[in-house]
């Protein structure tokens, strides 16, 4: 993994190796792919004004949220059907997130059961997708409860399913089967699907997914059971109040664009809020997370960690995102794809490479942690318009 020196060599490396149909579901966006590609945008939008000839040898990444240090402000952003890219690749991530010392987020719909992922990396957060149905929250948020969750984070961004054209152009059917364009995707990715079709095959059979019709989007040639609804569109601020009430541990806020459902989040006693917009892969044509930071962050102030993900990419892009109001920032296609290349090892060498490019960019800054990072070191980039 020598040269590969950055998250976008990781990409391209990723591209490489794994069958068409399945990066442009880890990769793609929704419909024209505006919101995915202002994501990444948004960060050119801004320019650092460093600070100079401060002592910066004693620097450190370190971030605490909560009670917890981890060893950067940077965590692992839930992502489902994680399976398709490699074989229980839920477990590498966690292991990965648990090895590195940052937050690793599990998704509703992952393909390991999460009381085994809480054992890997026991301090992993929950993301969850509920249902309209307060009985159905209920149950779920027990079984949470039993697994020792203390975070669980809330995805408000996902009422109805995405519209993922990307995913019908590539004929990405889910549950995966076995068509003949995806056989010989597979001979023309041998790595990809000695580890992921022949290890799935031979363990549980062609892999299974649990929330199957909760994040793939809209179903494309597989039709949803005969009156399947998730239910989703039906959940309210009402319901998160009423959620506030049930759940001891902390409750975090995931989708928030607009400053006043940050202060709805505030107002029903969340403990977090991330903003976010999927990663682009809901609503097309949204404002970039990093764009709707400062009029949160102006709206609820310092009431609650501000979290971020959406784009980030480098050191830099997590700094912008601090200075900004940001506490804490996720990621999601860059650990995937360090997973497609390298498993276990590849999700630590992204998050590694992360963490060396925000030490040496707090040194160039002027800063000797994350927490010193401000405003003041950020101006509006001259052509950005906005
Ligand atoms: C996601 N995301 C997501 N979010 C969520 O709340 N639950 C989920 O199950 C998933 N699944 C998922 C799968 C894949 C393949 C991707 C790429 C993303 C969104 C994710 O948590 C996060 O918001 C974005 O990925 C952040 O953007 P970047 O870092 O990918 O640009």
């Amino acid at each position: 993994m020598s040269m590969l020196l950055s998250t976008a060599d990781y990409e391209r490396a990723a591209r490489r190796r794994l069958p068409r149909c399945v990066h442009g579901f880890v990769l793609g966006g929704t419909e024209d792919g505006a919101s995915l590609r202002e994501n990444r945008r948004a960060f050119d939008d801004w320019q650092f004004v460093p600070r100079g000839l401060n002592d910066v040898s004693q620097r450190h990444t370190r971030a605490t949220l909560w009670d917890t240090e981890y060893a950067m402000p940077v965590g692992l952003a839930p992502t489902g059907l994680t399976a398709l890219v490699a074989h229980d690749g839920d477990l590498a991530l966690a292991r990965a997130a648990q090895a590195a010392g940052v937050p690793f987020i599990i998704s509703g719909s992952s393909s390991v059961p999460l009381e085994e992922l809480m054992q890997a990396a026991p301090g992993s957060w929950y993301q969850a997708y509920f249902p309209g149905d307060r009985e159905r929250i209920g149950r779920i948020v027990q079984r949470l409860q039993a697994a020792r969750v203390r975070t669980l984070v809330v995805t408000m961004d996902t009422c109805v399913a995405a519209n993922r054209e990307n995913n019908a152009r590539l004929h990405f059917n889910i549950p995966f089967r076995l068509t003949p364009r995806l056989l010989l995707d597979g001979a023309l990715h041998p790595r990809w699907s000695l580890g992921v079709l022949l290890r799935s095959l031979a363990t549980r059979g062609v892999p299974r997914f649990a929330n199957l019709y909760e994040e793939i989007g809209t179903p494309i040639t597989v039709e949803p059971p005969q009156g399947f609804r998730t239910g989703r569109d039906q959940l309210t601020w009402d319901d998160m109040a009423w959620l506030r009430q049930r759940w001891d541990g902390r409750l975090v806020i995931k989708g928030v664009l607009h400053p006043q459902d940050a202060q709805r989040a505030l107002d029903i006693g969340a403990d977090a809020l991330i903003v976010s917009n999927h990663g682009g892969r809901q609503l097309d044509g949204t404002v970039a997370p990093l764009h709707a930071l400062p009029a949160i962050a102006q709206a609820v102030g310092h009431a609650l960690p501000i979290l971020l993900d959406g784009g980030v990419r480098r050191g830099t892009d997590v700094l912008k995102a601090l200075a900004l109001g940001a506490r804490f920032v996720f990621v999601g296609r860059p650990t995937l794809c360090g997973l497609a290349v390298g498993g276990v090892e590849g999700v630590r060498d992204v998050l590694a490479l992360l963490q060396q490019e925000i030490d040496r960019d707090l040194a160039l800054l002027g800063c000797a942690a994350p927490d010193a990072v401000h405003a003041g070191l950020l101006r509006p980039h001259p052509r950005a318009q906005w």
